[in-house]
């Protein structure tokens, strides 16, 4: 059996390095000394806990079938695994924490949390912040490349999924500590350049006269370019040698490439200012300077072959090679990928490499990371560090159940979606007597951030892998699971606090949270569990996990409200705290979603 000095540096432990908020953790850590002492010959035995779905407790440990094949036939006193349970539950060091244990079916040792403890927890996260329920993660430097629009082109709603999935994961990779590099590949590099630099020559021959308003839509000029490459032969001759003269580093070549970067770049940066996402470029054209070391060395290693005049690099288990020089000699989104590569792992260090593209590039990236194995740049094992990932997406559909346009042939523009998203909440808010209630300037800030949010939201809730139906109406509805029922379950509790004419600073200090009422109960465990939701979401780089609990979290809020009375009862101070705690967390849910909380409504 383990000391009393055993016990007792296991829980200093889980105070002092432990996340408080992570129950999961504390508990394997008591887990953990109740294994030992069960099986102390058993040296590898890593407790398995889970939050629990059924009603036998709030948490379970699953050890004890594992265990009984390992021990089976050593010649112990178990007789099976129900015996094993119920030796781990004797051998539960005390711990406050645990109210109750019990062991059901094949050993699954339940625990009901001590509803003190919650409350205790919670209290001290009211008091020290909720950056003290940051997970903590083994991670220390990440480079999230999201968003990446191509120079020139419009930005598309496949763009703006990027945007939004790259900027919350990016969120809550920086709640968790983690330093991350939020960078923007815009595709500023390639052939369609020297179309569009001789274009750019042939309508402004003189380089003063060209600015935004001059060249109009940049799609409209891309596409006239494109045009005259496809039925001028003069001019595409011309266009050909202009992405040489550019690639030499011609100066004339250069600023004019540089210039239409810089109105693209105008461009995009609208919608990154009004979705208030932070992202740093460093473009396809940063890299290519490493290109050629970087083929050089992955040539040394004998990874790069000659197939068709091009050179390639041949993947196990996919029929066509990765093409990293073109048989022109040129280098290619693959060839850059791999410079891009090398750069954040060797110049950057970044641990964890996270791309968010849509689904047709997973392939791409799957034969990019292949190649980094072979190479040795990255280890062949999973779950090993560092690590590279593909967060891919799927598509965005109209009402038609097909991608999503606004006039049959044109993309949609973003700016112009977001504009309507906010028109439309500003309506709803006008026909509710907002207008006459708030300043113009309240209702604008509300508008928007029901509105974007909205946009945001309704991306983010879906499992990403899946498509999913833009549609206005459903993602500005303010019932079922939408941001607008979330900004406005906020707005609910802000007021309740704000109306109880109570000073919620010092009740925290003064007053203590109780959990007597079982939707009490239900929502401080909720509460608690926050910790954990996020770790997960980031550590399987999945943001809807964090909309269900923000979701859940309103609901058992909603319960507790109907079913407690909290103004002028006599748990009043209470169930203010209470109500602080839901909406501080639902605040750093909306935080880590790149939604702006509203706190009237
Ligand atoms: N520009 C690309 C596109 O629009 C996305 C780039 C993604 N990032 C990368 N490192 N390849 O499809």
């Amino acid at each position: 059996l383990l000391s009393a000095t055993k016990i007792r540096t296991i829980s200093s432990m889980a105070n002092e390095e432990g996340n408080t908020g992570n129950v999961k953790q504390q508990l394997e850590k008591v887990f953990d000394a109740a294994l030992r002492a069960t099986v102390p010959n058993e040296t590898d035995v890593k407790p398995l806990v889970a939050a629990c779905t059924a009603k036998f407790g709030d948490y379970q440990c699953n050890n004890a079938m594992g265990l009984w094949s390992k021990i089976k036939g050593k010649g112990t006193d178990f007789r099976g695994p129900p015996s094993v349970g119920q030796a781990i539950m004797k051998n539960l060091p005390p711990s406050e924490m645990i109210e109750s244990c019990s062991v059901a079916g094949p050993g699954f040792v339940n625990v009901v949390l001590s509803k003190k403890w919650i409350a205790k927890i919670i209290q001290k996260m009211l008091i020290e912040g909720i950056e003290t329920w940051a997970p903590r993660l083994r991670v220390k430097k990440a480079v999230v490349d999201f968003s990446s629009p191509n120079i020139a082109k419009e930005m598309h709603v496949g763009h703006l999924r990027s945007t939004i999935i790259g900027d919350s994961l990016a969120r809550m990779l920086e709640f968790s500590n983690v330093e991350v590099l939020r960078r923007n590949h815009v595709g500023d590099w390639g052939t369609q350049f020297g179309m569009l630099i001789e274009f750019l020559f042939d309508e402004f021959p003189n380089s003063e006269d060209v600015n935004e308003t001059a060249i109009g839509q940049l799609q409209d000029f891309y596409k006239k370019s494109k045009q005259r490459f496809d039925s001028d032969s003069e001019f595409k001759e011309r266009a050909q040698r202009a992405v040489v003269r550019l690639q030499s580093g011609e100066p004339k070549y250069h600023q004019a490439w540089a210039q239409i970067c810089e109105m693209s770049r105008k461009e995009f940066d609208k919608v990154y200012k009004r979705l208030r996402v932070d992202i740093e470029e460093k473009g396809e054209s940063f890299y290519n300077p490493y290109i050629p070391g970087v083929i050089d060395a992955l040539s040394k290693k004998g990874l790069v072959e000659e197939s068709q005049g091009a050179r390639v690099i041949f993947i196990e288990g996919v029929n066509i090679p990765l093409i990293v020089v073109k048989s022109d000699g040129g280098y290619n989104y693959a060839s850059t990928d791999l410079a891009a590569l090398w750069y954040r792992l060797n110049q950057e260090k970044a641990e964890w490499i996270i791309y968010v593209t849509d689904v047709g590039q997973q392939q791409h990236f799957d034969m990019v990371f292949s190649a980094a194995k072979r190479a040795g740049w990255l280890p062949s094992e999973d779950g090993s560090y560092p690590k590279a990932s593909h967060v891919g997406f799927g598509l965005v559909l109209g009402e038609d159940g097909k991608r999503f346009r606004t006039r049959s042939t044109e993309v949609v523009r973003l700016v112009d979606l977001l504009d309507e998203a906010k028109t439309r909440s500003k309506t709803a808010l006008i026909e509710r007597g907002k207008a006459e209630e708030w300043s113009e300037e309240e209702l604008e800030q509300t508008a928007e951030a029901a509105g974007y949010g909205a946009v945001k939201y309704a991306d983010l809730k879906n499992n990403r892998l899946t498509n999913y139906t833009f549609n206005f109406d459903q993602m500005l509805n303010d019932k079922g699971n939408t941001a607008v029922y979330l900004l406005y379950a906020h707005a609910r509790i802000s007021s309740i606090i704000r109306k109880s004419g109570k000073d919620i600073e010092e009740l925290k200090k003064t007053e203590s949270l109780m959990l007597d009422h079982a939707d009490e109960r239900v929502l401080g465990l909720h509460l608690l569990q926050f910790s954990e939701v996020v770790e997960e979401a980031c550590t399987n780089l999945l943001p809807n996990v964090l909309c269900e609990y923000l979701y859940n979290l309103s609901e058992y809020f909603t319960r507790f409200y109907s079913n407690c009375q909290v103004v002028g009862s006599a748990e009043e101070t209470s169930r203010l705290l209470l109500c602080e705690a839901t909406a501080t967390v639902m605040r750093k849910c909306f935080y880590l979603l790149g939604i702006v909380p509203v706190y009237k409504i």
